[in-house]
């Protein structure tokens, strides 16, 4: 197993173990050369981990070129609220010098000098250990250092996200550091040229983060080789649902989901059969039996129509009704749209209303087709992103399991 992030080394709470052991040198690296930290970055092929798969090197670049405002920030994105997601309290919890040093010199990167660490409020002992371990790194002498190359002091800050799923989205996540209720924005602008108080902002997950020390320290060749096939580095996956062994797994990019569920996850609860996989929490589309083969990396998973997203696999056994599954994330999703735009508020609600329907046996045929229509009306007319991941979910479980849907509409 190729553990990076959750190598014994990598993880403690201690700032001096971290740099008495793994941590430090990627931090000394980047002093050395700051010019060169994102060519490093570019070369290892470093994306974002908290869904999208958007290069890096190509965010840290657009920020780093902005030059009219004083003030840059770096958003560091602990909000995790999505069903079957909880790598970054891990990380956080566990490793939290790891992700801070990676922050540090992403900040260096851009010339960022305002951090904001962006935590999911549920996670006390991360707020407890990030801000503990803040304070540790702010007297020790590479901070110092890193001050010195910077061209306006930097200040950190640990703040508890307001809670709401949706605030995790980039530009709700830049209303609620400013203060707000997590309402998206429009884009553009683009949060690299206007973001918190319309100064240039950098947004990144935090397993995007917490990679960055050892790609510094090891090479952007080391990065590339941790990887299976074309796929760089490794994955944190979220393994959840019917399997012996559920947790946190960290594996090259690119592992077989069926590796993932067989070998780590120990296999399927009472020798069962696999019914579906739930990916990238439940906002993606859902992947069958017929897909286990598949390399868990960004490309291989889009080819199969679904989304690695965050690389949270839910996995549910024969014998579970899909219907009722998918039903719990729509509600979760109308009671998470934040009521901006009317499309999603009043999409996700008649969608949850229509599900709840048909799985208690109450809809008629002419309930299935509105839904039906609602997936090919809907996707696409929201600001962000939730109203088309709750649509997908819908639309991929109707593709494979129609039968399923037809059998609870009442006789
Ligand atoms: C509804 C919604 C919720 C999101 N929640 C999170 C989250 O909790 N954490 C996260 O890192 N990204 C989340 N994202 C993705 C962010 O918008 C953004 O792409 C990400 O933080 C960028 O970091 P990365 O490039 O390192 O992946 C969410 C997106 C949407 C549409």
């Amino acid at each position: 197993m190729n553990n990076v992030l959750l190598h014994p080394d990598s993880l403690g709470t201690n700032l001096s173990e971290w740099l008495s052991g793994n941590g430090g040198t990627g931090l000394e690296k980047a002093l050395s050369d700051p010019a060169g930290i994102i060519s490093i970055i570019k070369e290892a092929d470093l994306r974002g981990l908290g869904g999208s798969g958007f290069p890096s090197s190509k965010k840290w670049q657009f920020v780093a070129e902005q030059s009219a405002n004083p003030d840059k920030y770096l958003i560091c994105n602990g909000n995790e609220d999505e069903p079957g997601t909880f790598k970054d309290a891990h990380l956080l919890t566990h490793a939290p010098h790891q992700v801070i040093e990676g922050a540090l010199i992403t900040a260096l990167a851009s010339q960022i000098n305002k951090i904001v660490f962006y935590i999911n409020p549920e996670q006390t002992t991360s707020l407890d250990n990030v801000r503990i371990a803040v304070e540790q790194w702010e007297t020790c002498s590479l901070f110092e250092q890193l001050q010195a190359q910077l061209e306006t002091p930097l200040s950190i800050r640990v703040m508890a996200s307001s809670g709401h799923y949706i605030g995790g989205e980039e530009t709700a996540a830049i209303e609620s550091v400013e203060g707000n209720f997590p309402f998206p924005r429009g884009k553009p602008p683009f949060p690299a040229v206007s973001g918190v108080h319309g100064c240039p902002t950098l947004i990144n997950n935090i397993e995007t983060l917490a990679n960055v020390p050892h790609i510094l320290k090891n090479g952007a060749q080391w990065f590339r080789e941790l990887g299976a096939g074309s796929s760089t580095g490794t994955k944190i996956y979220c393994l959840s649902g019917d399997v012996l062994k559920p947790g946190v797994y960290e594996l090259p990019m690119g592992t077989p989901l069926s590796e993932l569920i067989d070998t780590y996850g120990g296999g399927m609860l009472l020798d069962k059969k696999i019914k579906a996989v739930f990916t990238g929490g439940a906002s993606s589309s859902i992947l069958t039996p017929r897909d286990i083969d598949v390399p868990l990396n960004f490309e291989s998973v889009k080819e199969r129509g679904s989304s690695l997203g965050t690389g949270a696999m839910i996995v549910v056994s024969e014998g579970t009704g899909i219907v009722k599954r998918v039903t719990e994330y729509v509600n979760f999703y109308a009671h998470s749209s934040c009521g901006q735009c009317p499309p999603c508020k009043t999409g996700t609600f008649y969608i949850s209303q229509l599900l709840n329907k048909i799985d208690t046996g109450q809809a008629s045929e002419y309930d299935l087709e509105s839904l039906i229509n609602l997936c090919k009306i809907l996707p696409g007319s929201g600001r962000c992103h939730l109203l088309d991941g709750a649509m997908q979910v819908i639309d991929s479980s109707l593709t494979h399991f129609i039968d399923e849907y037809k059998s609870s509409l009442r006789p």
